[in-house]
């Protein structure tokens, strides 16, 4: 098993990537926490990562507010001792034209998907320092790369930054043996995605992507595997943009 014995926390593990993500997770041996707003769909994905025979702390966490964060973390290390592999997946989504965004909206979007990933980032490094290991996957977006195909532009903008954090991240943790990597999905068929238009013509795969195709290269990144890469974002799109 790729991640024998080892601690994951999975932000938003209760949505349908970070489920699924869970589930890969477990299915390779590590003990998953869940930090979520959501806390029904978290025990839900709980109670099928226990029926795996893994371990499951959902831990009810804002990731936008520091002290919440701080808090899920220090009871992740209370419980388990450890922390891994973090991976930032708790997003929020919108579709509001740029000329009808709020400035309310513009915050809360950065908070939750930009400033979410910097504040447990942070919270994890000095454990995953100590340890002198550690894996951060950060979760990108197809429409951070192009300003949005769908996606109005705070959703696109904070996702064009994780994808930016993720390198200022993977310069300064490199040394303390931790890589820090994006993944950067199309369209998936979860929750987020479900009033999206049809784009499966402009698919060269003529499809979306099951979230479980987007937890394999999560999984991928997490794992020995992925070792040599740090600082990367890898595009999980079915084709729809080829760099
Ligand atoms: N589905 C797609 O097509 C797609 C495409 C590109 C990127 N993504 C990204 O993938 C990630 C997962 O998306 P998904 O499609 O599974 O969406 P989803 O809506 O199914 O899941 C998101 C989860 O995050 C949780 N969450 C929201 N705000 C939170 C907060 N403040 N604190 C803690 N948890 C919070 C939600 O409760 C939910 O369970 C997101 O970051 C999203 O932006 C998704």
């Amino acid at each position: 098993m790729r991640l024998d014995g080892q601690v994951a926390i999975v932000t938003g593990g209760g949505g349908g990537i970070g489920k699924a993500t869970c589930l890969a997770f477990a299915k390779e041996g590590a003990d998953i926490v869940i930090p979520e707003v959501n806390l029904a769909n978290a025990e839900a994905a709980s109670a099928e990562i226990t029926a795996l025979g893994r371990q499951c702390r959902v831990i009810e966490t804002d990731v936008a507010d520091g002290n919440s964060v701080r808090q899920m973390v220090q009871e992740t290390l209370d419980t388990f001792g450890r922390i891994d592999i973090l991976v930032n997946n708790a997003g929020i989504f919108s579709y509001t034209r740029i000329d009808a965004c709020t400035e309310a909206e513009w915050d809360r979007m950065m908070a939750v998907n930009l400033k979410g990933p910097f504040l447990c980032s942070q919270a994890v490094m000095e454990t995953m320092k100590a340890q002198r290991s550690g894996r951060i996957i950060n979760l990108g977006s197809l429409a951070g790369q192009v300003g949005g195909l769908v996606a109005s532009a705070p959703y696109s903008a904070s996702k064009a930054g994780v994808m930016c954090l993720t390198k200022s991240l993977a310069r300064v943790l490199g040394e303390y043996g931790i890589t820090v990597n994006s993944i950067a999905p199309g369209v998936a068929a979860t929750e987020m995605a479900k009033n999206h238009p049809d784009m499966t013509d402009q698919i060269p795969l003529g499809r979306v992507a099951d979230a479980s195709e987007i937890a394999s290269a999560i999984l991928f990144l997490a794992s020995e595997d992925g070792r040599y890469v740090t600082g990367a974002t890898l595009d999980v799109n079915g084709g729809i943009r080829m760099a």
